[in-house]
C-alpha cells in the first residue's frame, strides 16, 4: 500500500487478524462454560476489549500498581545490556517479537537500544486487542523512522501456530522474544511450562526471550497492587460483565457485584474475582443461559502467579531455556530476565 496522507507511515505497517473467524464462536462457548461450572469462572483473555485496554493502560498508572514502574525503571537502566546481549556474535541484525504488547510503552526502551546498533528493526507485536495493537503500531511508527511493523491481532496460541509455520522460512538474524509485565503470571505454574515450551519451538538456538516476572512478597504490597484505592483494579475486572452485557444481551448489574483480589500464600498467586453482592439470576439470551448466583459467590476471572528467583531459573531449564540474566529494580520489587534458547 502506498502511504496516504492520512496515514504516512502506512507502507511501514501490516496488520495481520489471525483468528478473527472462530473467535467470537470460542468467546461464546467460554463464557457458556466459565458461568455454568461450579466454581464459576470467566477468562483473562477477555478483558481486554477497547475500554478494558484503556483500563488496564490506567491501572498501569495508579500508584498500588508498581509493577509497570518497576519494570520501567529496570529497561531504563539495563536496555543496552539487553540488546547487547541477545544480539548474536556476528551483529546480524535483531528482530524483536512481543506477546500481549498491549500500549507497548515500555518496548520503546528496548527498540531504542536496538536502534543504537543497528539502522533498522522490524517488530511483529502480538495482541488480542485490534484497538490497542493498530494505536501502538502507529505511535511507535511516528517515532521510529527506521521501525517497520508487523502486527498481528490474536491470541497467543494462535500467533505461536503461525511463528511455528513460519520457522522453516530463512529470516536473517536473531530474534527477541518480549513477554513483559505480569503476563506470564496469568498461567499456572504447568500453563507456564505449556507456553514457554510452546513459544521456544518457534525460536532458534540462541535467540532470547526477555521475560517480566513479579516477585513474591508481602501480602498487604500484593493485595494493594490489585485492589487500588480509586477503584481502577475493580471498573477493569467488572468491564468484563459490561462486555457480556454488550456481546451477549446480558442484563449484569455491575452494582451487584464486587471486585476481590486476595492473596493466596501458599499458592504464591494473587486470585482476583467479582463476587454477588446479593442472590440474583442474570441472563445472556445469546447464550441460552440464566445464570443464578448466592449472596457472597464469586465467579474467578484471573490469577497472578508471584514468583521467585529459584522458581524461575527452574522455569527456564525445564522449557529448553537457560537464564543468562536477570535484572531487578532498585526494590527488588520485580524482575526482568533473559532466558537465553539452548
Ligand atoms: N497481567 C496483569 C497482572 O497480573 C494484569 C492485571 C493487573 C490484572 N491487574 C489486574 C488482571 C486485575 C485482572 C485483574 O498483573
Amino acid at each position: 500500500m502506498p502511504p496516504t496522507a492520512e496515514d504516512p507511515h502506512a507502507a511501514r505497517l501490516r496488520l495481520h487478524r489471525l483468528d478473527t473467524a472462530d473467535a467470537r464462536a470460542a468467546f461464546a462457548r467460554d463464557t457458556s462454560d466459565g458461568l455454568s461450572a461450579s466454581p464459576k469462572q470467566l477468562f483473562p483473555k477477555y478483558f481486554y476489549d477497547e475500554l478494558g485496554s484503556e483500563l488496564f493502560d490506567a491501572i498501569c498508572l495508579v500508584p498500588e500498581y508498581y509493577l509497570t514502574r518497576a519494570e520501567n525503571e529496570i529497561l531504563a537502566c539495563h536496555a543496552a545490556e539487553i540488546a547487547a546481549a541477545a544480539a548474536a556474535p556476528d551483529d546480524a541484525p535483531l528482530s524483536l517479537l512481543e506477546l500481549g504488547s498491549g500500549s507497548a510503552t515500555k518496548t520503546r526502551r528496548i527498540i531504542e537500544a536496538v536502534l543504537k546498533r543497528q539502522t533498522s528493526l522490524l517488530y511483529l507485536p502480538v495482541d488480542i486487542s485490534v484497538s490497542a495493537l493498530e494505536t501502538s503500531a502507529r505511535a511507535l511508527l511516528q517515532s521510529y523512522p527506521a521501525l517497520s511493523i508487523e502486527a498481528y491481532a490474536s491470541d497467543y496460541d494462535a500467533a505461536l501456530a503461525h511463528f511455528g509455520r513460519e520457522r522453516g522460512r530463512e529470516r536473517g538474524g536473531r530474534l527477541l522474544a518480549l513477554f513483559l509485565g505480569s503476563n506470564i503470571g496469568n498461567f499456572d505454574r504447568d500453563g507456564a511450562g505449556q507456553f514457554l515450551h510452546a513459544l521456544r519451538a518457534v525460536l532458534r538456538d540462541g535467540d532470547a526471550l526477555l521475560l517480566g516476572a513479579d516477585l513474591k512478597k508481602d501480602r498487604a504490597t500484593l493485595e494493594a497492587a490489585y485492589d487500588d484505592a480509586l477503584g481502577v483494579t475493580a471498573a477493569f475486572n467488572l468491564n468484563q460483565l459490561v462486555r457480556l452485557n454488550r456481546e451477549f444481551d446480558a442484563d449484569f448489574d455491575p452494582r451487584a457485584f464486587r471486585h476481590v483480589a486476595v492473596y493466596h500464600e501458599a499458592a504464591g498467586r494473587v486470585e482476583i474475582y467479582i463476587e454477588s453482592r446479593q442472590a440474583q439470576v442474570v441472563s445472556l439470551p445469546k447464550l441460552d443461559l440464566e445464570i443464578s448466583f448466592a449472596e457472597g459467590e464469586r465467579v474467578h476471572t484471573e490469577n497472578s502467579y508471584k514468583y521467585d528467583r529459584e522458581g524461575l531459573d527452574a522455569l527456564a531449564a525445564h522449557t529448553g531455556f537457560a537464564c543468562t540474566h536477570r535484572w531487578t529494580d532498585a526494590a527488588g520489587r520485580f524482575s526482568s530476565n533473559l532466558f537465553v534458547a539452548r
